[in-house]
This record gives structure tokens, sequence and C-alpha cells, in this order.
């Protein structure tokens, strides 16, 4: 299965646009395997409320590891109104196969809508061991060895270290398009050039990994 996320607050978007071509492509390899879709910009899944961090902290309390047993930390009405919001997020990402993110770099990270996801589907000592993500993302600047702004990417530098450390995934694909601001910014005109082909090199590579 793949499930499908994008987090972009825009609907013209690079990074949905990224992710739709990955999607294509993977469904059009794959027929016979199912696909799940969310927009987590223009149906946003809440923020974490006290019921689930109870629900959080029974987990961990009773060194719950396996997802299936989640459900015995529900014990109150709140809980049980947290766990209704859980828990078809967590049956999709158990499921899936293949996990695409198409996001934004907004303020050097990721957006809030993806953050809620995460916040939500995470666990104690939660494993996605097996799964493999792929992250497609769009960025107004450039942020790739070497440059001067390497060092504040925290949207790959977080989702890497995240996924890997917390969830043991180690087979993680990013693939970004850079310098997106200068197709606005009258002052970046200059890099439009650098613009372009960067998104080309992206959905180049997207559609590429996609296709296996
Ligand atoms: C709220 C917001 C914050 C942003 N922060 C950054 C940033 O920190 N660094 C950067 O390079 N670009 C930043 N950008 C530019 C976006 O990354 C760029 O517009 C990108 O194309 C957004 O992805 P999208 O086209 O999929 O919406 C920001 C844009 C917005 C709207």
């Amino acid at each position: 299965m793949l499930l499908h996320l994008d987090a972009s607050a825009r609907r013209d978007s690079i990074s949905r646009r990224l992710s739709q071509s990955y999607a294509q492509t993977w469904r059009a390899a794959h027929p016979e395997k199912p696909y799940v879709y969310r927009d987590l910009a223009a149906d946003p899944v809440p923020h974490i409320d006290e019921a689930w961090t109870e629900l959080c902290d029974y987990v961990l309390e009773h060194q719950i590891t396996d997802i299936s047993r989640y459900r015995e930390a529900v014990r109150t009405p709140a809980q049980e109104r947290a766990w209704a919001v859980v828990e078809p997020l967590l049956e999709e990402v158990v499921a899936a196969e293949v996990v695409l993110i198409g996001t934004p770099m907004y303020n050097y990270s990721i957006p809030s809508s993806l953050k809620a996801w995460i916040d939500q589907i995470t666990f104690p000592k939660m494993s996605l061991k097996g799964r493999s993500f792929v992250i497609v993302s769009a960025r107004g600047g450039a942020y790739g060895p070497g440059t001067p702004r390497e060092s504040v990417d925290h949207q790959e530098r977080y989702l890497r270290d995240f996924l890997s450390g917390h969830f043991a995934v180690d087979d993680v694909t990013f693939f970004h398009a850079e310098l997106a601001n200068a197709r606005l910014d009258p002052a970046l005109a200059h890099l439009r050039l650098a613009h372009e082909e960067s998104l080309a090199t992206a959905l180049r590579g997207v559609s590429e990994w996609a296709a296996g």
C-alpha cells in the first residue's frame, strides 16, 4: 500500500507536484496495490490533547510495543475520543509499504500540519522498520552540501533523524526542489534558471525512483 501525504498550505504547490508525480508512477507500476491519500493541509489532523498523552503514558508504563495492543490504553471517554483520531492514522501507516510525504520547508523545518500527524502517530518504542519513506520537498532557498545555509536545514535533518532514531526506518529517500523563492523574489531573479533545473532534476529523480 502507498500512503501519500501532502502538507503544503498551497494548492498550486511544488511539493504537491512532486508527490503527485511519484504517486502516479508508483500506482501505474503497482495497479493491484492499494493507495491512500491524506491532505494534511486541507483536512488537518488535530493536535494531540491531554487524553492522547494519557494513552501514550499508559503504553510506556505498561511496556506495550505491539501497536495492535495500544487499544488497551483506552479507559475514559476522552481517551476514547483521542483514540478515534489516532486509530485510523495508525492503521494507515502500519499498512503502508511506502509512505510518501510531500512537504514544503517552512521556517527551516516542516509545516505544523505534518508535525501534528507525526505527533498523533508516534508512540514510545514504536517501530516502523521495513517501510520505505519517500520525502519530496520544496524550499525557497538552497541547503545542499557546501551552501551557506546547509547547517540550518532542519527539514531533512529532523525527518531523517526522527525516522531512523525513533522508528528504526533506514530506508528514507529525499528529493528537494530548491530555490523556489526565485520564482517570486525579484532580488533572486538571477536564480530562476537554477530553480527550474533543481525542479526538473527532482521531478526526474522522483519518477525514476517510483518506477523502481
Ligand atoms: C510559511 C512559510 C515559511 C517558509 N519558510 C522557508 C524557509 O525557512 N526556508 C526556505 O528556504 N523557504 C521557506 N519558504 C518558502 C517555501 O519553502 C517555498 O515557497 C516552497 O515552494 C513551498 O513549497 P510548496 O510549493 O509545496 O508550497 C517558506 C514559505 C512559507 C509559506
